[in-house]
């Protein structure tokens, strides 16, 4: 992640939507680009299309209410508890159609092109019922439908315990593994399933059940995890060879080792520990024990109502002890691989998709430098310009 290769006086050959060539700009013969459309990006600086690699962006119904209780000292679970936070947003995205569900979901797919996004994953998690479920991730596919922006979409059945079952838990679980899952596999929309592992929300055994009953459907697998309590889940994300663990709050020495040596992305969401005010992750002991680091900016209406590129690139650069290297690699190449698509999108190469991102910079420090401003000049997916400032 420390070593990110730059090349000076470059140029990018794109050809229906792959990259045909990238290198110094001495090497590309005009011949080769002819017909092409041809950029001159004017000595600005190219890092490849940001991977987003967490998000809950399709949802009705904002929270600043509680945004504004927890910055007067309410916590984020004592208003999960008391039938705000996710539930609040559960009963607004319930009574929200599909139109108007891709509708939000488009505004704020264009709002991440503009910040040099060019792949966002997505959660569900706002229904909890199979009609809702299936409707969020319906207005995922019109949102990828409608936009430039690639959208992999996850089934988060296990985000919270819906009023129906209020008191039972596990019998939410077993209407999520025996009545949802089947229909979002048919459905063939979502490609992941996550589960919110929190001490009070859903445990590891409830969690290591709908997690493997995913997996044997074909869905690869995330987890919310240690997040405002160490609860297993980092240890649950590795023994199911979970494409990721994300949050990792509280995470321990060991929880790090076991995500190091099973190939387990360790995703921080450093936007979400900064409007908790909770301890960042600890980034730079995850990345000095060996551990491939993913930054997102999780996206959604309670817990981090952001999708700041800018500001989360600080932030990991001011607060989680990443060199600009490691930040550039964990919104790139870690964030792809957290999505199991490393081997397509995620860097700028020969043969990969031509996601790339035209900063206002000479230079890829300003993305931090510039602090929460964002220099998105042009944002570039599969070779066609997707965004331009
Ligand atoms: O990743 N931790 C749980 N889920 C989200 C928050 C969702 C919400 O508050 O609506 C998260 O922080
Ligand atoms: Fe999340």
């Amino acid at each position: 992640m420390g070593r990110m290769s730059v090349q000076g006086e470059a140029s990018i050959l794109a050809r229906e939507g792959k990259i045909a060539y990238a290198g110094p700009a001495s090497g590309l013969e005009i011949s080769e680009a002819e017909g092409a459309q041809v950029i001159d990006a004017g000595g600005r600086a190219v890092v490849p299309g940001f991977v987003d690699s967490h998000t809950h962006f399709v949802f009705a119904g904002y929270r600043a209410d509680e945004f504004l209780a927890r910055a007067a000292g309410a916590s984020y679970m004592d208003i999960h508890r008391s039938g705000g936070g996710i539930l609040r947003t559960v009963a607004d995205t319930r009574a929200a159609d599909l139109g108007l569900l891709a509708a939000l979901g488009e505004m704020r797919a264009w709002a991440m092109l503009q910040d040099g996004v060019t792949t966002a994953e997505c959660k569900s998690g706002y229904g909890l019922d199979k009609e809702t479920e299936l409707r969020q991730l319906e207005a995922m596919s019109l949102v990828a439908e409608r936009t430039p922006l690639e959208i992999v979409p996850t089934y988060m059945g296990l985000h919270a315990t819906p009023p129906e079952f209020a008191g039972r838990t596990s019998e939410y679980v077993d209407y999520a593994i025996a009545e949802v899952l089947p229909a979002v596999a048919a459905q063939g929309i979502a490609r992941f399933a996550d589960a919110f592992c929190e001490q009070g929300v859903f445990g590891v055994e409830d969690s290591e059940r709908f997690l493997a009953a995913a997996g044997a459907l074909g869905l690869g697998l995330k987890v919310h995890a240690e997040e405002m309590r160490r609860t297993g889940g980092a240890a649950l994300a590795s023994r199911l060879g979970a494409a990721s663990a994300d949050h990792l709050l509280k995470a321990d020495d060991s929880d790090l080792a076991l995500l190091a040596s099973s190939g387990v992305v360790a995703t921080c969401l450093p936007l979400t520990s900064f409007c908790l005010r909770e301890g960042h992750a600890r980034a730079r002991a995850m990345i000095d024990s060996g551990c491939a680091v993913a930054l997102a900016t999780d996206l959604n209406p309670g817990s981090a109502c952001s999708g700041s590129v800018p500001l989360l690139a600080a932030l990991a650069v001011l607060q989680l002890g990443m060199s600009l290297s490691e930040t550039i690699a964990a919104l790139t190449i870690n964030g792809a691989a957290a999505l199991g698509l490393a081997d397509r999108i995620g860097t700028i190469e020969i043969g990969k998709d031509a996601d790339f991102v035209v900063l206002d910079a000479p230079s890829a420090s300003h993305l931090a430098y510039r602090t929460g401003v964002n220099i998105v000049k042009a944002t570039v997916k599969r070779g066609s310009i997707a965004y331009r400032s």
